[in-house]
């Protein structure tokens, strides 16, 4: 490898470490420095990682050293510290949800052409063996053409465990901006862009309690439809049924089924990097899961190495592009669109399909 990118991390909580630990696998990456709004924050996973810390998420954003911007901040940050980045001559690769609005993703990607500099977004889980698994099965033919799909997220919501989950109830939050961008990723990657959306959406609660630590007992307000169902109409002529919710107590279903003319496929958790995908058999009785036909194991940081790859060799589209985020984000905005006007919409973005992944693939490269 003659050169590799420097990444700088933007945002210091949760999900951070999964950075700091994924960007060290890929031979491409070479991590650099970190900072956060709170400094003793950065300086902790500076130390503990072996980087520097920059004293401000200005500092790091000007740090002539640094090539790409990982922004692991909250999502009502994303926009405006993509737009810093990208100000400041950096590329930038966003944690999901691209942006709150698909007004503000719109003018993140057009800053990125005036400048001539590359976007990416989470999620990335669909370069796992998992999706692109069911991926090749599709793109191989064994359900024949795919005519429907079924999404399901239903839980009770993340202030029993999440140390901060005040954002997920706020604008910007809610289960579709929070886990709609895996479900709905999978989908595009499986079925191509979407043309028009239904939805349906409510909160049964007007407040949550959390009780994880160390907010134990605070009540936070519900500012974002908590329970989200609606309909995807693809430009391929397949249709989606999504439901995503907060509001419910989990039962056992699948969370995504793709049914084609000749048989039915079980993709796997797209949240998850693996998983298994299960294929019905001839005789219609069990459902078997199809050998993994890339099995080398990917990680978050696979987005940001795809799209260093792209930021050395401009010709080469990146998979986790501000385009299929932007596009989700347009989805995911109009479920409550939908529901509010009573109609549905027809969508103003669109996206190509991501390249499927080689099977040969090394786990530490992503050069193709
Ligand atoms: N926690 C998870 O399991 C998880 C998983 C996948 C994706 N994500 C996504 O990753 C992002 C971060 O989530 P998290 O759980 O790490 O949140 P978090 O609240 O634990 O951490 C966010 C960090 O960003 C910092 N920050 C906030 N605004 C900032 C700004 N303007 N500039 C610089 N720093 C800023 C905060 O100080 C904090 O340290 C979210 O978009 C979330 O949806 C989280």
């Amino acid at each position: 490898m003659a050169r590799k990118v420097n990444v700088g991390i933007v945002g210091c909580g949760n999900i951070s470490d999964a950075y700091f630990l994924g960007t060290k696998k890929y031979d491409i990456l070479n991590l650099v420095a970190c900072a956060d709004l709170d400094p003793t924050r950065a300086k902790a996973k500076a130390e503990k990682y072996g980087i520097r810390a920059c004293p401000t998420v200005d500092a790091l954003i000007n740090d002539p050293e640094i090539d790409l911007v990982i922004n692991l901040t909250v999502p009502k940050a994303h926009a405006a510290v993509n737009t810093a980045a990208l100000n400041a001559g950096k590329h930038a690769y966003c944690e999901k949800p691209f942006a709150l609005t698909s007004a503000d993703g719109a003018a993140v990607l057009a800053l990125a052409k005036s400048k001539n500099l590359l976007v990416g977004s989470a999620p990335d889980t669909f370069f796992g063996g998992g999706i692109q698994t069911a991926r090749k099965a599709i793109d191989d033919g064994l359900i024949g053409r795919p005519v429907a799909a079924l999404a399901f997220m239903m839980c009770r919501g993340h202030e029993s465990w999440h140390p901060s989950p005040q954002f997920y109830y706020e604008k910007g939050g809610g289960p579709m901006f929070d886990m709609g961008p895996y479900y709905i990723t999978a989908l595009v990657n499986l079925l191509g862009p979407v043309k028009r959306v239904g939805g349906s959406t409510s909160a049964a609660f007007p407040e949550r309690l959390i009780t994880s630590q160390p907010l134990n007992g605070t009540r936070i307000p519900v500012e974002t439809p908590t329970h989200l169902t609606g309909t995807l109409d693809f430009v391929s002529g397949a249709t989606a049924t999504v439901v995503m919710s907060f509001d419910t107590w989990p039962y056992p279903l699948p969370c995504l089924l793709v049914y084609g003319t000749e048989s039915t496929l079980e993709v796997p958790d797209p949240n998850n990097f693996s998983g298994p995908v299960r294929l019905r058999s001839k005789d219609g009785k069990t459902y078997d899961e199809i050998p993994p036909s890339h099995p080398a194991e990917r990680s978050r940081s696979a987005g940001v190495a795809d799209l260093a790859y792209s930021i050395l060799r401009r010709e080469r589209p990146h998979r986790a592009s501000g385009e299929l985020a932007e596009h989700v984000v347009e989805i995911m905005e109009s479920f409550e669109k939908s529901s509010v006007s009573g109609t549905h919409l027809t969508l103003q973005t669109t996206c190509a399909r991501p390249t499927a992944l080689p099977t040969n693939l090394a786990a530490n490269v992503l050069d193709a």
